[in-house]
C-alpha cells in the first residue's frame, strides 16, 4: 500500500486527478472505476479542467461507477446518475454509451447486480478504481458486516452512513434506506485503487485501513491484500498514522 500525503484538499485533488489523468494518456480505452461523494469533486473539476486545456481525452474511456440509492430516480438530483453527469460526463467528450451506473430502478434488482458483474467481467477489467471512505470505513456501499461480499448486491445502509448524507437531502427521513452496490470482490479485481481521504473524521477509518485486522467489519481493510493501492490523504485524514507510513507530497514552485 503506497501512502501520499498532500497539504491540503486541493493538493489531494489535483495528485488524484494527475494519477487517472496519466493511466488515460498511458492508455486511452482506459476503464475507470469511478466514485461519487464529496471527496471526489475537487479530482473531477481538475479532470475536466485538463480536459479542456486538451491534456486529455475521454472520447474512448468507459466507466463503471461504484454504486446507486436502491428506487431514487436518475433524475432525482440526489441520484448519484445525476452527480456523475452534473460533476463529470456534462463537460467532457465521453461517450455515454460507454457509462455505467447500477440502476437502482430495476424491476429485477438481482439480475441487474448480475448483469453488472458481467458487463465490468466483459470489459478488460477496471484499471483504475477511485475510492472514497465512509467514517465506518465503508468503501462503496460495503458496510460493516460479518462476511466481504463478492459481487454488486443490494445493501441495507447503516444509519451512520444515512446520517452522513442527509446533509445532501431536506431530512434523514428523504435519504434511502437501501442502495445497490459493487461488492469488495468486484473492487478488489480492479488492477489498481485509488482511495482518497480528506478530514479529521476519516482519521480513525484510514488508520484501520492500513494497521487494523482485516475484517469485513472494516470493509476497507481488505485494501491491505491488494497489490496496487495508492491511499491520497490530506494531513487531517492521515493525522493517526505515523510519519514513517507516508510520503509527503511537496507543493513544487514554478521555475522561472
Ligand atoms: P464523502 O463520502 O466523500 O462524501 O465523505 C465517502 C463515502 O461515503 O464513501
Amino acid at each position: 500500500m503506497r501512502i501520499i500525503v498532500c497539504e491540503n484538499y486541493q493538493s489531494l485533488s489535483k495528485k488524484a486527478a494527475q494519477i487517472i489523468g496519466s493511466q488515460m494518456i498511458l492508455k486511452p480505452n482506459s476503464v475507470l472505476g469511478l466514485a461519487t461523494g464529496s471527496t471526489p469533486i475537487g479530482m473531477y473539476k481538475n479532470l475536466i479542467k485538463m480536459y479542456e486545456e486538451g491534456l486529455i481525452d475521454f472520447s474512448k474511456i468507459t466507466t463503471f461507477n461504484l454504486d446507486e440509492y436502491y428506487n431514487l430516480p436518475a433524475e432525482n438530483n440526489q441520484s448519484y446518475h445525476y452527480f456523475m453527469y452534473d460533476n463529470l460526463f456534462n463537460h467532457i467528450n465521453i461517450n455515454k454509451e460507454n457509462v455505467h451506473i447500477p440502476n437502482g430502478m430495476a424491476q429485477d434488482i438481482d439480475n441487474e447486480c448480475l448483469h453488472y458483474d458481467k458487463m465490468i467481467d466483459n470489459s478488460s477489467g477496471i484499471d483504475i478504481q477511485v475510492l472514497g471512505i465512509g467514517n465506518n470505513a465503508h468503501i462503496g456501499f460495503n458496510e460493516p458486516t460479518i462476511n466481504f461480499n463478492k459481487g454488486t448486491h443490494v445493501v441495507t445502509l447503516d444509519e451512520s452512513t444515512r446520517k452522513a448524507n442527509a446533509r445532501f437531502f431536506s431530512s434523514l427521513e428523504e435519504v434511502p434506506t437501501k442502495a445497490i452496490t459493487m461488492g469488495t470482490g468486484s473492487i478488489f479485481k480492479s488492477k489498481k485503487i485509488l482511495l482518497l481521504a480528506s478530514g479529521k473524521n476519516k482519521a480513525e477509518a484510514i488508520y484501520n485501513t492500513v494497521h487494523g485486522k482485516v475484517t469485513p467489519e472494516v470493509p476497507s481493510s481488505i485494501l491491505q491484500f491488494h497489490q496496487d493501492v495508492i491511499l491520497i490523504l490530506d494531513k487531517e485524514a492521515a493525522s493517526l498514522l505515523s510519519k514513517d507510513d507516508y510520503e509527503v507530497v511537496q507543493e513544487v514552485s514554478k521555475v522561472k
